[in-house]
């Protein structure tokens, strides 16, 4: 009888099997959204054209995602991994209890944050745009919307890397890489 070969012994030859999770266009998607977003964070004092120019680039990002989420590949798709209360209270409570099993898509929580910061986002730059029209420039509820979009988006960012940490360390993978490569552990 054969066993299957333990992975940590695999790991060290160098001949874990892994598979393809991330299409390329999830990984330039990813990582230019992750630059025009703190981009224009960093430039937001003033609210100059280049700042604009990337508070407008990261909306259009976002509003690719939406469609690839519909037409991308398999772990792309929202249908993959859309997140529902139950699923994320599910995934939670097995979290609290060590016992959360791995996905190779996103798993619930780390949907969810998704959702969130693709909201985030959308807000933080049509709040700028409103900002920037003659009917609503100078309006504090409008410049306070945008402020606080941008600065509670931040903050899920925060969350969103730590998650991001905490998964590998648990599942004893590099998520940042497999962003970078599209490949994970197969099993
Ligand atoms: C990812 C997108 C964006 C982020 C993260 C962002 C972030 C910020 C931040 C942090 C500030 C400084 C707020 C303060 O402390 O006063 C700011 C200001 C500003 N933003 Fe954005 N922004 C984004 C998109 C946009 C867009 C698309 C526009 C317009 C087309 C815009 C227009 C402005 C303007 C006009 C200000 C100056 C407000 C003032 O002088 O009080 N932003 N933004
Ligand atoms: C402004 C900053 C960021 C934003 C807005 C952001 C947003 C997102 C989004 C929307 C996804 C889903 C990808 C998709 O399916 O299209 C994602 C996944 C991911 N992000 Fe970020 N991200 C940011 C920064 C970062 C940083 C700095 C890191 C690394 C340190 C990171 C690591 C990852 C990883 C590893 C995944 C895949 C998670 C998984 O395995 O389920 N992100 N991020």
């Amino acid at each position: 009888m054969t066993t299957a070969p333990d992975v940590r012994v695999l790991r060290k030859t160098g001949l874990v099997p892994t598979i393809r999770v991330w299409d390329p266009v999830v990984r330039v998607f990813h990582w230019s959204l992750a630059g025009a977003f703190f981009a224009a964070y960093l430039l937001g004092d003033g609210g100059g054209a280049w700042h604009q120019a990337l508070g407008y680039a990261a909306l259009g990002l976002v509003g690719f995602r939406l469609v690839w989420g519909f037409v991308g590949g398999r772990y792309a798709r929202f249908a993959n991994f859309m997140p529902s209360p139950a699923k994320f209270l599910g995934y939670v409570r097995a979290m609290l209890a060590r016992g959360e099993p791995r996905h190779l898509g996103h798993n619930p929580a780390g949907a969810a944050m998704i959702i969130a910061l693709l909201v985030g986002i959308a807000v933080t730059s049509i709040s700028g745009w409103m900002m920037t029209t003659d009917a609503l420039w100078g309006v504090a509820w409008v410049q306070g919307t945008h402020e606080w979009a941008a600065n509670l988006t931040l903050a899920l960012v925060g969350l969103h890397v730590a998650g991001v940490i905490y998964v590998s360390w648990r599942h004893r993978e590099n998520l940042v890489r497999a962003m970078l490569t599209g490949r994970k552990r197969a099993g």
